[in-house]
């Protein structure tokens, strides 16, 4: 009879690992449970997943599963083999899942399959958008999950109408803002900066959904905005490999350089980009977390998406959404350059202990989740 219960924290895509990251955190201080990182390798460049391990403090993966880049199916399919493959190495008691990447949904299928208990946090959220992968990963893992941890008070009411029990649900806050409450001190715009040689006021820009960079029209009506915005206030853009992969093929690359005030970064480390964010003016982004990430740090944040899944940040925050009228970006950047754009406030519970009522609940959970144990 073993009193640790052994938890399998997901960790997959850059996204991820600041939502890992504090329950890891939590977990070692817990005394009857026991965390263990599995990266299942989604995302594998030093800048989009080793980096994000260093600054973050998240232990060393238990396993890395190596699964790289792939279209859905086949990815998908690769986590679910070498997840199940390894169960028995790991051993674990629940699979704790976060967000809604490809390795979120792949390792709660595998180990609800084997009968082992599954919490999702970041549960319930929805865009009402199918086309999006990732509402696809949201919906189906909230549906087999034991336990349902949800960032705001929107996403119960999501659940309860897709017929999941009120029981199962807890509203425990935002793991994300945990790591930024914790990283606060730590954020330094300076070295982003200083590699583009900029002292002025700026605003930060991300982009790599599908829907705006896999569509070349979309992208060449994005890649005309920067340069003509840029042409207002200067704009840094980390550019995420999937878009800097698209910009090339579709031979926008170029335009981009040479725009004088549009300043083109790779991906950056943690501190790096929220420090650039607390510094900005703005954020033009079509990125889920940083629509969160700015209202907490109340930054006005511009969404280039039809939807959110976050409308929190909509309704007390300082998010816009914008849709794919990038008329209307011209107009929402001129509010805020005159100083007319609307001001925030901070969401429930977002309060940077949310991974502590986390573990709180799965220490009280678990002995009946897993009574064998
Ligand atoms: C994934 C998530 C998305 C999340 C995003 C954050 C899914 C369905 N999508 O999208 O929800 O917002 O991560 O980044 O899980 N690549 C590299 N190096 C890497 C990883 C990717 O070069 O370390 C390139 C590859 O060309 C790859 C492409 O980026 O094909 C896209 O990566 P992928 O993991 O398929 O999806 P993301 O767009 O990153």
């Amino acid at each position: 009879m073993s009193s640790t219960f052994r938890i399998a924290c997901i960790a997959g895509a850059r996204p991820n690992f600041m939502k890992i990251a504090p329950i890891m955190r939590a977990l070692a201080h817990s005394k009857v449970l026991e965390g263990v990182v599995i990266h299942t390798g989604q995302h594998y460049d030093k800048a989009m997943s080793d980096t994000f391990f260093g600054e973050l403090g998240i232990p060393e993966p238990f396993l890395n599963l190596g699964v790289g880049s792939a279209t859905h199916g086949r990815q998908t399919g690769q986590i679910m083999i070498t997840f199940e493959e390894a169960m028995d190495t790991i051993a674990p008691d629940l699979v704790l899942v976060v967000g809604d990447v490809n390795s979120t949904i792949a390792c709660a299928l595998v180990a609800k399959k084997l009968g082992i208990p599954v919490a999702h946090v970041e549960a319930g959220l929805r865009s009402f958008d199918r086309q999006m992968p990732e509402e696809i990963n949201r919906v189906l893992t909230d549906q087999i999950s034991d336990l349902l941890f949800t960032t705001e008070e929107a996403a119960a009411v999501n659940l309860a109408r897709e017929g999941i029990d009120a029981a199962q649900v807890h509203f425990t806050g935002n793991t994300m803002i945990d790591t930024l409450h914790h990283m606060l001190p730590k954020l330094d715009a300076g070295p982003a900066l200083a590699e583009v040689s900029l002292d002025a006021e700026f605003g930060l820009v991300t982009f790599h959904r599908p829907s705006n960079v896999d569509e070349p029209a979309t992208l060449g009506q994005i890649a005309e905005l920067l340069v003509a915005e840029s042409q207002r206030i200067p704009l840094v853009f980390p550019v995420h490999p999937r878009t800097r992969n698209r910009l090339h093929e579709n031979g926008l690359w170029k335009s981009l350089q040479v725009a004088p005030d549009l300043h083109l970064l790779g991906p950056l480390p943690y501190t790096q980009f929220l420090g650039l964010v607390q510094k900005s003016r703005f954020v033009l982004t079509d990125s889920g977390g940083i629509q969160e990430e700015t209202t907490w740090l109340g930054i006005p944040c511009l969404t280039q998406r039809t939807s959110t899944e976050r409308p929190c940040t909509v309704d007390v925050g300082t998010n816009t959404l914008l849709g794919e009228d990038f008329g209307a970006t011209h107009r929402a950047i001129s509010s805020i350059l005159d100083g007319t754009y609307k001001s925030g406030s901070r969401p429930s519970k977002w309060d940077g202990r949310c991974a502590e009522r986390i573990v709180e609940i799965l220490e009280q959970a678990l002995p009946d989740l897993c009574p064998q144990v």
